[in-house]
């Protein structure tokens, strides 16, 4: 098994024939939602520019389907966590039923939902249902010794209590759908990735449930965000990404971390 490494290919083969058993100490895991389908666009967006609907073909599955695949990858990630071991797992509404049974059929226990409020939602073009808003993260852990740190977690959260002083933090998260520098584009302004994650909510995951040395696994690793954050941590990292292109896109990303005009030349 190799270490701060990506590896190409699919992650159920990968976790069941590659990665050791009980060798890593953090999963993030950010799989497809199956929701993509109706290649649902909006072009010249006054607030965030141009929106497409994720509509890859990575993202497209019945739901029998989509409940064998989250039990195959869950159970593979079972078996390569350590006793102390925690997984996240990114969710919307989707797919979040499906992942909470399977983490329940592996006697997982599930510590908590994280809220991720995105504080620049897209206004709903259905205009028949409340905005979306928010996405879940489902943090459990395989034991009973899963690492939290959290004075390191106090010192990080942006949020104070009223004299100015650390505050515990909390399970609902307001932030922003990457925007701006931090969002990898093309020399046509489209986004490399329809879903790369912000790196502040890696940086919270990484820093409660890992310590420095330690080895945190993606086995959806898209654009690379988690390697990124755990290398800039001083974490070790694996991540899997069965897409060649959104490979290369994840080596040059990590290759760059001390390259700050990076972001604006890819
Ligand atoms: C929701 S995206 C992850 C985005 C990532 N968190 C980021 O910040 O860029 C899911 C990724 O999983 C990849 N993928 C889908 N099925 C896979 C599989 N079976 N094995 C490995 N990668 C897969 C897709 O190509 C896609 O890049």
């Amino acid at each position: 098994m190799k270490i701060n490494t990506i590896y190409t290919g699919d992650c159920i083969k990968i976790l069941n024939e590659e990665i050791e058993a009980n060798s890593i100490e953090l999963i993030f895991a950010d799989p497809p939602y199956n929701l993509s389908g109706n290649g649902l666009k909006w072009e010249g967006n006054k607030t965030g520019g141009d929106w497409y609907m994720a509509n890859e073909e990575w993202d497209k599955m019945t739901a029998p389907e989509y409940i064998l695949f989250t039990r195959k990858w869950i159970g593979g990630s079972y078996k390569v966590l350590k006793d102390n071991g925690s997984i996240y797992i990114s969710c919307t509404y989707h797919n979040l039923a499906e992942v909470m049974i399977v983490l329940k059929q592996f006697n997982f226990k599930i510590n908590n939902i994280i809220v991720w409020q995105k504080t620049n939602a897209m206004p709903n073009m259905t205009k028949r249902v409340f905005t979306h808003s928010t996405e879940f993260i489902v943090w459990a852990v395989k034991g009973k010794n899963w690492i939290f740190n959290y004075e390191e977690l106090k010192n990080i959260n942006p949020e104070k209590q009223k004299n100015g002083s650390s505050k515990q933090m909390r399970d609902v998260w307001a932030m922003s759908l990457v925007q701006g520098k931090e969002r990898l584009k093309d020399k046509n302004g489209r986004a490399l990735h329809p879903t790369q994650k912000p790196e502040e909510i890696l940086k919270r995951i990484i820093t409660a449930s890992s310590n420095k040395g330690d080895t945190v696994l993606d086995p959806f690793l898209g654009s690379g965000t988690t390697a990124v954050t755990a290398k800039k941590l001083g974490r070790n990292w694996i991540g899997i990404e069965k897409n060649k292109k959104y490979v290369e896109i994840a080596k040059v990303r990590i290759e760059n971390i001390n390259n700050p005009s990076f972001l604006q030349t890819v």
